[in-house]
């Protein structure tokens, strides 16, 4: 029997292009598991009116951990129109299913690292006014994002029912919305709890002290979010007195975006809610060469699911075009997490050594390579 279980979950487009490449990686490695296939994604919307087809949470259950490609994600509106006929008036709801197996399994966690490795093309040079020597910016920042609760947590209401309607006109503050009257009002929550929020902040330091970070920063907007935002800021400083040689500063999310095109380098470890989180990390692959270099990592606290940090581009989709390293830098985070740390700084440094020599790139690289000619070559530098 093989000694890892791994729930194999390509989902949509060019999820299935970059899991062929982690596969090629993998078994290259010897890595000792058995793939357990899970039906997920958009098909499976269509089709079953159901992304997250009930065998496929079944078939996870067994799985020590899961590895997932991408998913593609439209509104509610667009997304009935693709139902099959059969399905079209059940009043069936999209969901991504994603979101909803980072709740069901509570994947608390989502950590995202973002780094520059020597000798990428699309290694971040800043403004000439902050870097006039117009070397790389060597990036090397990780974002904790709070994963299943705030902007995220999937509370939402259209038309707002009654009760809801009622409880909100309690607050003085409703009269605008009031005059606008019922039926033109939508409402999305942003429900975050004292645990959720101390849970990531404690993630993010215990991270930083592990690896010797001495900066965690707390991406938030608590003059505006008083209520959420004052919560988690709360939250934070009660967890930062836990770690006196770790220099804890706050920024709000709009300011944090100029800060960090001006100074990225400046920042190690961030920390935020879920929606905040996840613009966050966007903008931070954009400073290590864009989401092909991006990876992540949806932890709870016996089970986790890998994902690239990128989604599923249609247009690309079969083509085996795209750059398959935040795939493989996914495949890492799956290794650590295992402990299976000897394969997985031998499968970094390959994909270092095979960026810096630029020999393999994918189209955006300045490369002709494929997909899995990129795969083969990190392979061939992992195998020992
Ligand atoms: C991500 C993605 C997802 C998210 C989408 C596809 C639901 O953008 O993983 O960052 O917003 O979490
Ligand atoms: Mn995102």
């Amino acid at each position: 029997m093989a000694k890892y279980n791994i729930a194999w979950m390509p989902g949509d487009g060019i999820g299935n292009d970059v899991m062929d490449a982690a596969k090629i990686v993998l078994d290259a490695m010897q890595f000792d598991a058995t793939y357990v296939h899970c039906d997920i994604g958009w098909d499976f919307w269509c089709k079953e009116g159901n992304a997250l087809p009930d065998r496929t949470i079944k078939a996870i259950d067994g799985t020590t951990c899961g590895l997932f490609g991408a998913i593609t994600s439209k509104p509610q509106d667009e997304a009935k129109q693709e139902l099959i006929p059969e399905l079209k008036d059940t009043g069936l709801v999209y969901f991504s299913p994603i979101v909803k197996l980072r709740q069901m399994f509570n994947l608390h966690t989502n950590m995202r690292p973002c780094k520059s490795y020597a000798g990428n093309p699309l290694n971040y040079r800043g403004t000439a006014q902050a870097n006039p020597s117009g070397a790389d910016l060597m990036i090397d920042q990780v974002v904790f994002r709070e994963n299943t609760e705030g902007m995220y947590g999937g509370v939402e209401f259209f038309p707002l029912p009654e009760s809801v309607y009622t409880a909100l006109c309690a607050n003085p503050k409703m009269k605008p919305w009031k005059a606008k009257g019922l039926e033109n009002v939508a409402l999305s929550t942003r429900i975050v709890s004292k645990q959720g929020c101390t849970s990531i902040c404690r993630q993010a330091f215990e991270f930083a002290k592990k690896t010797g970070r001495k900066r965690v920063t707390l991406i938030e907007k608590p003059n505006v979010l008083r209520e959420t935002g004052g919560l988690m800021t709360r939250c934070f400083r009660e967890v930062a007195k836990g770690y006196p040689d770790i220099w804890a500063d706050e920024a709000n999310i709009d300011a944090i975006c100029m800060w960090m095109f001006k100074n990225p380098q400046d920042y190690s470890v961030l920390v935020a809610e879920n929606m905040f989180g996840d613009i966050v990390s966007d903008l931070c692959a954009g400073l290590v060469g864009g989401l092909g270099f991006a990876p992540s990592a949806n932890m709870g606290d016996t089970y986790a699911v890998f994902e690239p940090t990128h989604g599923s581009a249609p247009k690309y989709a079969g083509q085996f075009k795209v750059n398959p390293i935040a795939m493989l830098l996914t495949a890492k985070m799956m290794l650590d997490w295992l402990k299976e740390s000897d394969k997985a700084s031998r499968l970094e440094a390959a994909i270092a050594r095979v960026i810096s020599e630029g020999k393999v790139r994918t189209y955006d690289m300045g490369g002709k390579a494929s997909t899995l000619d990129v795969a083969k070559e990190v392979a061939k530098y992992a195998i020992a």
